[in-house]
C-alpha cells in the first residue's frame, strides 16, 4: 500500500483540495483508495466527506498519534493507496506523517511567502528521507512574474516541481461543496484535465518505487491467476 501525504505548513495552499481530488482521480483509475484526514479542522472528512456520503473513496478522521494504526488497518482492509490530508502549523503532527509516508506532495501558491513556509516542511521531510515534490496551486492561467519567481525559489530550495499547475478556478470550490471532485462535477472542464495530468505526473514521480499495476486490483488478480 502506497501512502502519499499533502503537506505544507502554510494554510490555504490547497492541501485539502488536492488531497480529495487526487484520491478521486486514483480511485477512478481503478486503484482502491482511501483518505485519512489528520487535520483537526476536518475539512476533508467533515465537510467534503459528509456531503459525499458513501461514495468511494472513503474518508476517515484520525488523530495524528493514531496515524500508524489507521494505516495498518487500511492495509489489512485491502486498500492500495492512501492520501493523507494534514493540518497547517503543527510540526509534531508532521513529524508523525513524515515517519509514515512514501511520498510528500507539497502544494505551493505562487508567492515568496509560501516558499518561505515550505523550507521548514522540507527540512522535516528530508530528516526522514521522504521524497518530496512541489506543485504550484491557485495560479493565474498564464505564466506571470510571480510564478517564475516562485519556480526559481523552489529550485533554490532543491525541491523538484511538477509541470502541471493547478489554476485558480471556481469549479474546484463548487465541486468540493457538493462532496465531489471536478472530474465528477464537470468531467470535461479544464480543471478535470488538470487533475488527471497532475495524478499522472505524481504516479510517474513515484514509478521507481512502485507501479500502477501493483496498485490496481485488476492486475493483482491477474497475477494471482
Ligand atoms: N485551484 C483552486 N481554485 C479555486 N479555489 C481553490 C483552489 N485550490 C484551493 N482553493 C480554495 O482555497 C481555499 C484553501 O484551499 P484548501 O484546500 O482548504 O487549502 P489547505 O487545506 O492547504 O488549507 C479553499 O477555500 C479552497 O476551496
Ligand atoms: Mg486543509
Amino acid at each position: 500500500m502506497r501512502r502519499i501525504a499533502l503537506v505544507q505548513q502554510k494554510g490555504g495552499a490547497a492541501k485539502t483540495t488536492l488531497c480529495v481530488h487526487l484520491a478521486v482521480a486514483a480511485q477512478q483509475s481503478g486503484i482502491r483508495t482511501a483518505i485519512i484526514d489528520i487535520d483537526p479542522q476536518a475539512s476533508a472528512s467533515g465537510v467534503w466527506g459528509l456531503a459525499r456520503g458513501d461514495l468511494a473513496p472513503p474518508v476517515a478522521a484520525v488523530l495524528a498519534a493514531e496515524l500508524r494504526d489507521a494505516l495498518e488497518a487500511a492495509e489489512a482492509e485491502g486498500f492500495k493507496l492512501i492520501f493523507i490530508d494534514t493540518p497547517p502549523h503543527t510540526a509534531p503532527a508532521l513529524e508523525v506523517v513524515a515517519r509514515n509516508i512514501d511520498v510528500a506532495v507539497v502544494p505551493v501558491q505562487p508567492s515568496i511567502l509560501d516558499v518561505a513556509a515550505t523550507q521548514a516542511t522540507l527540512d522535516l521531510l528530508r530528516a526522514n528521507s521522504v521524497p518530496a515534490i512541489a506543485v504550484l496551486t491557485r495560479t493565474s492561467p498564464r505564466t506571470d512574474e510571480e510564478i517564475l519567481e516562485t519556480e526559481r525559489a523552489l529550485k533554490a530550495l532543491g525541491l523538484p516541481l511538477l509541470n502541471t499547475r493547478v489554476v485558480e478556478r471556481k469549479v474546484y470550490r463548487r465541486a468540493l461543496t457538493q462532496g465531489q471532485a471536478v472530474g465528477e462535477f464537470d468531467p470535461t472542464s479544464k480543471a478535470a484535465k488538470e487533475i488527471r495530468a497532475l495524478w499522472k505526473e505524481i504516479l510517474a514521480f513515484d514509478k521507481n518505487r512502485t507501479s500502477v499495476s501493483d496498485l490496481t486490483n485488476v492486475s493483482s488478480s491477474k497475477r494471482r491467476a
